[in-house]
């Protein structure tokens, strides 16, 4: 199926969600990433997302969905047009229809509250409408879920989920490639969700290549 942005010469448009656990900068460099990978993006971010992106960044973005698209173009160097955003009840947004969705979803990071919606289906926002369209879709949909500890709640939601077919990617960044930065650590992670959704990156090397990306002898 043609998506919308496609004929303007970008790669398949790739939904993200940002919501209101801590590590706002995951979902934010994805996006940096993707549209560095040509992707159409299409984003949201929930109103508690907002709160924890004004706590952890330096970086109030606004909520009207034209204005935050201008803000994410600018950082992101983006092209015009590469970049939508859609609000908490646009309920014509494509990623609201089975139709009109893309082929992968990140809700990245997730917070409990929205991994609680997207596994029981309740769909009352934007967001978690369009979680359930990917679900019921068969569509990728992979999550990143930020909590510690976690509760038996939190876990049996996260087990439906991937029985359902969707990926739980947890922002639990590994140490094996020695760190230096928070920039590094932000990286492993969107590196690995960049590998789940098949799209090449530069981000830091695979298991088993080396750094100027040749494979291990
Ligand atoms: C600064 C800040 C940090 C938060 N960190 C987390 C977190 O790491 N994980 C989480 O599940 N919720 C966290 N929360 C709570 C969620 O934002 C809250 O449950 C909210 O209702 C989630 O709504 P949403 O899923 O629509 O974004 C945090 C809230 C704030 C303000």
């Amino acid at each position: 199926m043609v998506k919308a942005g496609m004929d303007e010469g970008f790669n398949e448009p790739i939904t993200v969600a940002i919501t209101g656990a801590s590590g706002a900068q995951y979902g934010l460099r994805l996006i940096e990433a993707l549209v560095s990978a040509n992707h159409e993006v299409w984003v949201m971010i929930s109103k508690a997302a907002y709160l924890v992106i004004a706590t952890e960044t330096e970086q109030a973005l606004p909520a009207r969905p034209e204005r935050l698209e201008e803000v994410l173009v600018e950082r992101s160097g983006a092209v015009p047009g590469q970049i939508r955003c859609f609000g908490r009840e646009d309920w014509m947004a494509p990623v609201a229809s089975g139709s009109g969705a893309a082929s992968a979803m990140v809700i990245c990071p997730c917070s409990t509250g929205t991994l609680s919606a997207v596994a029981t289906g309740a769909s009352n926002n934007l967001i978690e409408r369009a979680a359930d369209v990917a679900l019921k879709e068969r569509r990728r949909l992979i999550l990143v879920p930020r909590e510690t500890p976690l509760s038996a709640i939190h876990l049996e939601h996260m087990l439906n989920l991937t029985r359902l077919g969707a990926v739980i990617l947890p922002a639990a960044p590994g140490f094996y490639h020695q760190p230096v930065s928070i920039d590094d650590l932000v990286d492993f992670i969107v590196a690995r969700i960049l590998n789940q959704l098949g799209i090449a990156h530069r981000l830091m090397p695979r298991w088993g290549e080396r750094s100027d990306g040749r494979e291990n002898a």
